[in-house]
């Protein structure tokens, strides 16, 4: 079973590209970022929980997030496989879920990290909070916030991944089929 995991920082296309990887290799997509704005609109305990980090930029705890994939990995047994969108994206979330990955006798096939460079995100991020409802879209100040923590917390997993020989770095610059192509030719490598 192929498990891929799509990172980068905000804005950098995470959402975008993993939507079109579930639709041409059948994969089962995960967004904990979806998953958590979901529950802060149902008013949930969950979405009680994330609504003030979320809105400040910061990141939920990982026992949170941990608690989100076992759910969906519990409710999506007969997956063929996954592409995980924001997670893991701390070191801590990286050792959660190599061990529950391992639990299914499963590893990690590709980390894909979307490197895309700090005004591009910003542009687009801004430009996106013209039309979406996100309220962490709507400032600048949080925007610089949410690049930072994913600078800091993040970050390391580039080591962490690359020492076990599964990261995939590509340039998220270019439009949305360009990256999507180099995705394609990195994923086909993958499962070839
Ligand atoms: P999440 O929803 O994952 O937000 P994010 O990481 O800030 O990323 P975005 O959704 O902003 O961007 P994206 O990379 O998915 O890009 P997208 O395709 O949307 O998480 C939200 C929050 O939840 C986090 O800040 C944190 O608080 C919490 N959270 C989530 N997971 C967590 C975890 N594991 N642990 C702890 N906390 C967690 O594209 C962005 C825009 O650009 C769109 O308008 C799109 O149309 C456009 N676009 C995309 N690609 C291109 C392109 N190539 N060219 C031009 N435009 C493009």
């Amino acid at each position: 079973m192929i498990h891929l995991v799509i990172a980068g920082p905000p804005g950098s296309g995470k959402g975008t590209q993993a939507q079109l990887i579930a639709e041409k290799y059948g994969l089962t997509h995960i967004s904990t970022g979806a998953v958590l704005r979901d529950a802060i609109n149902k008013g949930s305990v969950l979405g009680r929980l994330a609504k003030t980090k979320i809105e400040h930029g910061e990141f939920v705890s990982d026992d949170v997030a941990k608690r989100i994939i076992e759910e969906f990995l519990q409710e999506n047994q007969e997956a063929k496989g996954f592409i995980f969108d924001g997670y893991p994206r701390t070191i801590v979330q990286a050792q959660m879920y190599d061990e529950m990955i391992n639990s299914l006798n499963a590893n990690l096939s590709g980390f894909i990290l979307l490197d895309v460079d700090k005004n591009i995100i910003i542009e687009r991020l801004l430009a996106r909070a013209k039309v979406s409802k996100r309220a962490d879209d709507a400032d600048l100040g949080v925007i610089m916030h949410r690049i930072e923590i994913y600078n800091q917390r993040t970050l390391p997993l580039i080591e962490y991944y690359d020492k076990k020989d599964v990261l995939y770095k590509i340039s998220g610059n270019e439009t949305i089929e360009v990256v999507f192509t180099k995705i394609c030719d990195v994923i086909d490598k993958i499962i070839n």
